[in-house]
């Protein structure tokens, strides 16, 4: 079967390797469940690894096969896999447990271990291929009527973790009622954060550098939420405007913002990162001001990576309300398609030059 795979470490060196199809004999015990890949989606941390910015293969392997948002159809279970049967449509967690004491009790997404695996990013093969094995606990049923959103659901899981964990530690305040949150950034995190938000129903400002009119503002209002260019208004403005925000999620990628939502962040409010930075850019800020802030107004700063099968479960929820809340308004972050695994030159050239896309997948398999 073909995969689209990198050689780690070696710029632009995205191929199409032929590999053997794997089957449900990898998996131990009789827990393999095999997955007919149906769509991948695919973001900057793709493009990074094929800049070999990031990105390691598997041991005793020369290449990684990319790709970690995934959406497929479940072929094949082993004899002991109760959990899942041929046909259920299906999203793979991304992460793979480590040693720590966090990754033996399932949360894998918490591990303190230095090596983290994840599939398709770090030390584990990941999807752009035609089909997988992996065991039930990875995999999360999708409901059919999800099945043209599908490929949403890792982006979706990352958004639910980082609020789920706000949500967590805002218990501290016994009676904590959020009203009003910045989604800082209006790329697929920023729209389903802003989703994810409106449906349990906060007043949502989105910010981000374009100037409106484009179709992520268009998208942010049709959900009820504000679009806010940062051209035009400061995050600082904005808060004195739209705020002061209890829930704050930072998703643009560029670090400097963190420190201005530290500044503005209401009183008791909690300021949720979910950027991966990979550079090492350096910025002066107001240390004691937010310093002062922090300490006087007890707010807090989490940062969340991704994700296990707790957020992908709440991930199926969410898109299913949204379908109903909000009709037609998932697909349409669907922009730019891509046909078969061997068109990966184009799925590079979305990724790297087309300003307009918001969601780039490729569509592996037919049904
Ligand atoms: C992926 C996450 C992953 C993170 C860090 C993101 O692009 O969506 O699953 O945890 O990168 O590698
Ligand atoms: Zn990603």
């Amino acid at each position: 079967m073909k995969a689209v795979a990198v050689f780690p470490g070696k710029a632009g060196s995205i191929h199409l390797a032929e590999l053997q199809k794997p089957s449900l004999q990898d998996i131990p015990n009789g827990r393999g469940v095999l997955v007919k890949v149906l769509r991948v989606g695919v973001d900057g941390t793709d493009k990074e690894i094929n800049a070999a910015e990031y990105g390691q293969a598997p041991p005793g392997s020369d290449f990684l096969i990319i790709g970690h948002e995934s959406f497929g159809q479940v072929e094949a279970v082993g004899t002991r896999v109760t959990e899942l049967r041929p046909g259920d449509y299906v999203a793979a967690t991304v992460r793979r447990p480590g040693s720590s004491i966090y990754d033996q009790i399932g949360t894998y997404d918490m591990t303190t271990d230095d090596t983290y695996f994840e599939r398709g990013i770090n030390l584990r093969h990941g999807f752009l291929t035609e089909y997988y094995v992996d065991e039930p606990e990875y995999i999360i049923r999708v409901p059919e009527g999800l099945k043209q959103v599908g490929v949403l659901m890792e982006p979706t899981s990352v958004v639910e973790k980082g609020i789920a964990q706000a949500y967590e530690i805002q218990r501290r305040l016994r009676v904590w009622q959020p009203r009003r949150a910045a989604v800082l950034g209006a790329s697929t995190l920023g729209l389903l954060a802003t989703m994810v938000l409106r449906l349990r129903g906060l007043e949502v400002v989105v910010m981000a550098r374009t100037r409106p009119p484009f179709l992520n503002a268009k998208l942010v209002e049709e959900t009820g939420a504000r679009y806010v260019s940062t051209q035009d208004l400061t995050l600082d403005k904005a808060s004195e405007q739209f705020g002061p925000f209890d829930l704050i999620l930072e998703g643009t990628g560029f670090s400097p913002l963190v420190f201005e939502a530290m500044d503005v962040l209401a009183k008791n409010g909690v300021l949720v990162l979910v950027s991966v930075t990979g550079g090492d850019r350096k910025v002066e800020v107001p240390a004691d001001k937010i310093n002062l802030g922090f300490v006087l107004g007890n707010k807090v700063a989490v940062g969340s990576v991704n994700a296990n099968r707790e957020y992908f479960e709440m991930g199926a929820k969410d898109l299913s309300q949204a379908e109903l809340q909000y009709p037609g308004w998932l697909s349409k972050l669907l922009t730019h398609p891509v046909d078969g695994l061997a068109n990966y030159e184009k799925m590079i050239k979305l990724l790297t030059e087309e300003k307009g896309a918001i969601k780039v997948f490729v569509n592996v398999t037919k049904e």
